[in-house]
């Protein structure tokens, strides 16, 4: 059986990498997999500090943005992660089978704690384990992702390999991670070197989907860039990082993919195409982001949505976690 999970966290400052590296992804993939479970995380997000009416917002937020994108509550699961409570159970199980030499390892724990890791929060580090949960609760095979999860979903495969050899069962799947697309790791608009983030404190480095038409393309004609005209070939954007996330971000709006937009743009300055990536980028975003706007106006159906959903995966993940419990050695009434 193949069944797809994925998440986004509310932490709010939902943006165009978010959009083009996951959540346009999964509207796609909604129609290849019968079975599909998106997840509002708002467990990780308070592995960093979050205002408790701002994470109720950004959780809406993030729900809107999901049925705006085009994923049918319907045919899916869409759902917020705390009103379950089988993840936070199986992350306490998973705190038991990940070593903590696998957690040293791991990269964004080291990003996200900065120098002083000695006061980061015990959720931060053990943040991969209940990601494992979050997946394997449901037995999940396929996770759509951006590139930056691709650590984190390897630790996922080591600890339903370790549960599988200490319990003596072939219990959990093994999951595939799912990076596609032309934007799998949308840079900074201010510097190529670093991704888009919704934790950066320049709100000009990133495309928010809450930005109105005027906010976009002023993004865009700020954005840093070199002087030189565009290449023809994607080779010539090598060394060039922010030229190249422009032009990827213009391949993945169209659809398209490098060589393509190069063959309509190679030899034209940022002078030409800025305006145009402006216009193509407010074309594609405007319907979703209207759309969103209405859900967010009417927080009683999306919490409907929200409501609905919990309920369909807690049935799921009840099973599945009273397995667990019988492998483990619980004792269940
Ligand atoms: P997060 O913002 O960390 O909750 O990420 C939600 C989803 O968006 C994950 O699948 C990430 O891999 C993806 N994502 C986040 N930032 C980017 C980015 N700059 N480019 C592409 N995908 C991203
Ligand atoms: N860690 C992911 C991120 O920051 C969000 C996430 C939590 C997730 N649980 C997940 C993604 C399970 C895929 C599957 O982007």
């Amino acid at each position: 059986m193949k069944r797809i999970f994925s998440g986004v966290q509310p932490t709010g400052n939902l943006h165009l990498g978010n959009y083009l590296g996951a959540i346009r992804n999964w509207v796609r993939l909604q129609d290849e997999f019968e079975d599909c479970l998106f997840c509002v995380v708002d467990l990780h997000a308070i592995t960093v500090w979050q205002e408790p009416k701002d994470l109720v917002a950004n959780t809406r937020e993030v729900a809107a943005a999901m049925i705006a994108a085009g994923i049918d509550p319907e045919r899916n699961v869409i759902f917020n992660q705390s009103q379950v409570s089988a993840h936070a159970e199986l992350a306490w199980i998973f705190n038991c089978v990940a070593r903590l030499g696998w957690l040293d390892r791991m990269t964004q724990f080291k990003e996200k704690a900065g120098k002083d890791k000695e006061r980061a929060s015990v959720g931060l580090y053990a943040y991969p384990n209940l990601m494992a949960a979050d997946i394997l609760a449901y037995k999940g095979t396929h996770v759509p992702v951006g590139e930056d999860q691709k650590q984190h979903l390897e630790l996922v495969r080591d600890i339903a390999q370790k549960f599988n050899h200490d319990y003596g069962q072939e219990f959990f799947p093994q999951v595939e991670p799912l990076i596609f697309g032309t934007a799998t790791r949308v840079m900074s608009l201010k510097d190529g070197s670093s991704k888009m983030s919704k934790s950066d404190s320049a709100d000009n480095s990133r495309i928010n989907m809450t930005d109105n038409i005027d906010g976009i393309a002023r993004k865009i004609k700020k954005a840093k860039t070199d002087p030189e005209p565009l290449p023809s070939e994607a080779q010539g954007l090598d060394g060039r990082p922010e030229a190249a996330n422009l032009v990827g971000i213009y391949a993945a709006l169209a659809d398209t993919d490098v060589e393509a937009v190069l063959g309509e743009f190679g030899g034209q300055g940022f002078g030409a195409f800025k305006p145009a990536l402006a216009d193509l980028a407010v074309a594609k975003l405007s319907p979703v982001q209207d759309e969103m706007r209405r859900l967010m106006d009417d927080a009683e159906h999306v919490d409907t949505v929200l409501h609905a959903g919990a309920e369909k995966a807690n049935d799921l993940a009840t099973m599945i976690l009273q397995e667990v419990q019988d492998l483990v050695g619980f004792l269940r009434p």
